[in-house]
């Protein structure tokens, strides 16, 4: 059944509290006449009409959600169609790419500034421009802490890069081209132009990176128009889709059909299912966690093991299959790929979306176009593609994403005749990214085909916001010989694009007292995926004496803050397994109806 409206008379919008409010005809007044001379008319702010924000998180320094400038004005076409008022304002830049130390950094800073926005403007509804990776969870726990009625419009993937004949897959070809430069291969002119071939044009990576899974789940969700995810960024349906988002959000402002009536209990559980059936990143469950805190709903990593790992791989896209956004998008996009979810009782079709339907009717007719590229749940590409949560006597929680282990790594490591689950091996620590570059190549390792590779320093304390950094190479000399891949563990991230099955996200991190800080390269550690569990082969003892050594100079060191927000961060963020959210920002849920604006 789909959402039993529930209108709201104009009188009842809260941007009157801003326009049309006799009590305080000064402050009333001083709203009122700097808009006026912008051109816009006393009837567009005093008669009723929704006032709707668009969040315009495009701009020259985010290149991949640059042509929302252009989206936005068939978005304030809609929204003018429909009867609403568009205000279009900037949010925080966040570019994956080129943001230092990192930009995950800028996600919950961007979700401040939204918050503000949201609660101190005449708003009545916002459309979210998404897009580069943080861009979407910022928006969407923004929109979940605010709780006004909200939609998200992604910009939608670039177009797909090719090399002749060869599809290349952003941030998917820099893991495979480092690897070529490392073996000389190809030299450093050679790798940029095999690089700059992944990005032919406006729009998000084209992979199931990052950036297209958090636009994916948004539509998994139930916050963006059926099938509008993963549209490419040229595309004529881009902007008639955008178009029909403004039209769409000031009937949200109307039936008063807010974030919370959308991001329940089930709406998390689709869009982990979703992710699992996608490829998806790394960094998903990260992200889900965080909205899913600011909406109030319980969801832990437990809960992305048991609902998601059995769930098969079903998108044929980069980096764990062959194709790119733009076939995916042909062979039917998001409600596909759910359309095969849903007939296996895979999902909650009841769920209710921000079009006023259910998930079930939005999908009815939407199965896969090219089965090739979107597969039949019963014929995936791989079973069991969801994420592992990893526990032990090294941290709480760590993930590995068991759609991307390729054959060469299951033969090295996980088909050892005695238990075809576990390997174990000896490890070489390294903390922190440049840690790792000074000493990688350093024969003095002894990093050989058995090594584990450990990273820590990483975690949003480490390396305020948490760096990308897990998925490290072997050194240059076993590259040459054929190794390509390690082992790796860390307390960082590793980008969505990697290919890399890392166990990664370890939480609590080494800096904030976790238990790797304890670790010492040459210690030997067993991993055994069957059990799910990572263990450290060192006896307590030992550990304790670690451990005090470790507590007599001060705990983990890190490096000093570089600006006043990664202080603030530092000060109050959450580990990666419970959403790197900082920690005051829950109590503040449905912010904008608990206490209007004084
Ligand atoms: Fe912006 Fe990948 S770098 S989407
Ligand atoms: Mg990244």
């Amino acid at each position: 059944m789909a959402q039993e409206s529930r209108r709201i008379s104009p009188d009842q919008l809260r941007s009157r509290w801003w326009f049309d409010n006799p009590d305080h005809p000064g402050t009333t007044a001083l709203c009122i006449e700097r808009y006026l001379n912008q051109g816009i008319t006393l009837e567009e702010l005093t008669s009723g009409r929704p006032i709707i924000g668009i969040c315009q998180s495009g701009s020259d320094l985010t290149p991949c959600n640059r042509h929302h400038v252009e989206l936005a004005k068939r978005v304030k076409d809609g929204i003018r169609a429909a009867g609403g008022v568009p205000f279009e304002f900037p949010m925080h830049p966040i570019h994956e790419n080129v943001r230092r130390p990192t930009a995950a950094l800028d996600r919950n800073l961007a979700y401040l500034g939204l918050v503000e926005v949201l609660h101190g403007y005449p708003l009545d509804g916002v459309v979210l421009t998404t897009g580069c990776d943080k861009t979407t969870p910022a928006a969407l726990m923004a929109a979940a802490t605010v709780n006004i009625p909200a939609i998200v419009l992604s910009g939608g993937p670039m177009l797909n890069g090719w090399r002749g004949a060869e599809r290349v897959g952003s941030g998917t070809v820099v893991w495979e081209m480092r690897k070529r430069l490392a073996a000389g291969d190809i030299d450093y002119p050679e790798f940029l132009s095999r690089i700059a071939d992944s990005a032919p044009s406006v729009g998000h990576c084209n992979t199931m990176g990052t950036a297209s899974t958090m636009n994916a789940l948004a539509e998994a969700l139930g916050m963006s128009l059926p099938g509008s995810a993963m549209i490419p960024g040229p595309y004529k349906e881009r902007g008639a889709v955008a178009y029909r988002t403004g039209e769409r959000i000031v009937d949200l402002v109307r039936e008063d059909l807010r974030p919370s009536d959308i991001l329940t209990r089930e709406a998390f559980e689709n869009a982990l299912v979703t992710c699992s059936a996608l490829g998806g990143s790394s960094n998903a469950p990260i992200h889900v966690n965080a909205i899913a805190r600011h909406a109030g709903v319980a969801l832990d990593n437990d809960d992305w093991q048991r609902l998601g790992h059995e769930i098969p791989l079903l998108a044929n896209v980069m980096p764990a299959g062959a194709y790119l956004g733009e076939e995916f998008h042909r062979a039917g996009g998001v409600p596909a790929v759910m359309h095969e979810l849903l007939d296996a009782g895979r999902l909650h079709g009841e769920a209710i979306t921000v079009n006023g339907r259910t998930l079930a009717e939005n999908l009815a007719g939407r199965e896969t176009r090219d089965p090739e590229v979107i597969r039949r749940y019963a014929n995936p590409l791989v079973e069991h593609a969801g994420f592992l949560n990893l526990k032990g006597n090294l941290f709480d929680s760590a993930l590995m994403k068991t759609s991307v282990i390729s054959a060469d790594f299951r033969r090295r490591f996980l088909e050892a005749p005695d238990d075809p689950q576990a390997f174990e091996g000896r490890v070489v620590v390294f903390d922190g990214a440049e840690d790792y570059h000074a000493r990688i190549d350093d024969p003095a390792l002894a990093i050989d085909a058995t090594t584990i590779l450990v990273m820590r320093g990483a975690g949003p304390v480490g390396h305020p916001g948490g760096a990308e950094v897990v998925n490290m190479q072997p050194p240059e000399a076993l590259i040459r010989a054929g190794i390509e891949s390690l082992p790796c563990l860390g307390d960082g991230r590793q980008s969505g694009t990697s290919g890399s099955p890392s166990i990664l996200n370890a939480a609590p991190e080494a800096a904030t007292g976790g238990p790797l800080a304890l670790l010492e390269s040459g210690d030997r550690l067993r991993v055994d995926l069957g059990r799910g569990e990572v263990r450290l082969l060192v006896d307590d003892a030992t550990l304790s004496r670690r451990r005090e050594r470790l507590e007599a100079v001060g705990g983990y060191a890190y490096p000093p803050h570089q600006t006043p927000w990664q202080e603030i961060q530092r000060s109050m963020v959450e580990p990666l397994d419970r959403g790197m959210i900082l920690a005051p920002a829950p109590q503040y849920r449905d912010v904008a109806r608990r206490s209007p604006p004084r």
